[in-house]
């Protein structure tokens, strides 16, 4: 090991001794040492989502955090490259705020459940059927979907961003469970017209006068599997636990919960409460990021869903991507420019 390598390994290992095999510490601590030299030859800037797996999570981002955090970073940046670290939507948002950087995805097959519920002829569709009804979509969905609505929202903005239209009806889209917790919290009716009710412009039995979102049937792959018999098991066994929900969980799941937020509310509640244990109902490899940065803190574990796409980026695809020049995220300008005002209107929101 080279000194360099060495101090990397020191550094992640203070961190990750107890999460991370030693072994991969010191394989990966490698990896991190040839990347970040990369990245500085390239005047690159990582960006890691809370989903990435720990050693690369605590080694080669210069930046980590939530969807909507991690947009504002791609939007300010003067590096020439930014490597995406999370998914293909994220990587796409990157290039649709800053289009004259070149912006690379390190695995080709990181998509989303979420992005590919929805295409833009969907949501032409529904706003032919609904005219004139504003459209939110979640971040969480391709730059053709973003470019056909009025605004974008993400896990930490969606209540604020619906507000903001001072609008009695909503199109939210795509995520179901989402825009059922949106429509509790701001008190709206939601139906769920199906495609056949779209083309044919019948809605079903509800009419539009006591419709106030109009949703879409969209599921996180990874969070539609928890549970509210999770939740009573691990309350029968913890009385004290404190759960925390991701929103793209069920609204029951999500009612049955203490918290519930964007998965860096949920990184800023673990570290700002004193609770005897914790349940996070998240992607579980940032339950190991947690669990790292606060190891004076029990983290009760329910890791049975890792994102099989947040899960296809490693540190080999990384060191790869800058090493190649792969893979380039490309938005057609004509679509960048519609989504873009999208995206920007909900970063004014603050
Ligand atoms: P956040 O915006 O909360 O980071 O969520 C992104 C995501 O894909 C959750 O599954
Ligand atoms: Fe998409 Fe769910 Fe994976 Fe997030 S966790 S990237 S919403 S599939």
């Amino acid at each position: 090991m080279n000194a360099q390598v060495q101090e990397m390994y020191e550094k992640m290992k203070a961190r990750l001794a107890n999460v991370v095999p030693d072994v991969e510490l010191r394989y990966k601590a490698e990896l991190a040492v040839q990347i970040n030299a990369l990245k500085k030859e390239r005047n690159a800037v990582i960006l890691g989502h809370n989903y990435m797996e720990p050693a690369l999570f605590y080694s080669i981002p210069d930046f980590t955090g939530d969807s909507l955090g991690l947009s504002r970073k791609a939007a300010e940046t003067d590096k020439d490259v930014i490597v995406f670290c999370g998914v293909k939507f994220m990587a796409e948002t990157a290039k649709i705020l800053n289009p004259t950087k070149t912006v690379l995805l390190p695995s080709d097959k990181a998509g989303c459940s979420l992005a590919e519920s929805i295409t833009a002829e969907d949501v032409r569709a529904l706003k032919r059927r609904f005219p004139g009804v504003p459209v939110v979509t979640y971040v969480n969905t391709y730059a053709d979907v973003k470019a056909e609505s009025d605004i974008c929202c993400t896990s930490s903005n969606a209540v604020a961003v619906v507000e903001s239209l001072k609008s009695d009806t909503v199109i939210f889209l795509p995520d179901e469970y989402l825009a059922r917790n949106v429509a509790r919290e701001t008190g709206k009716h939601i139906i769920f017209p199906t495609r056949q009710e779209i083309l044919s412009g019948d809605s079903g039995k509800d009419t539009l006068l006591d419709v106030q979102m109009i949703g879409w049937r969209g599921r996180c792959e990874v969070h539609e599997k928890f549970t509210l018999d999770d939740i009573r098991s691990v309350r029968a066994q913890f009385p004290d636990v404190v759960i925390l929900a991701h929103p793209e969980c069920s609204p029951e799941v999500v009612e049955a919960a203490d918290f519930s937020g964007s998965t860096s509310a949920m990184i800023r509640y673990v570290e700002q409460t004193n609770a005897p244990h914790y349940l996070l109902l998240t992607e579980c490899a940032m339950g190991d990021n947690i669990a790292a940065a606060n190891p004076d803190k029990e983290m009760l574990r329910l890791c049975m869903v890792r994102c099989p796409h947040m899960n296809m980026i490693t540190m080999e695809d990384t060191l790869n991507a800058l090493k190649y020049n792969r893979y380039v995220i490309e938005v057609p300008e004509e679509i960048r420019v519609r989504a873009a005002r999208a995206v920007e209107r909900m970063l004014e929101i603050g």
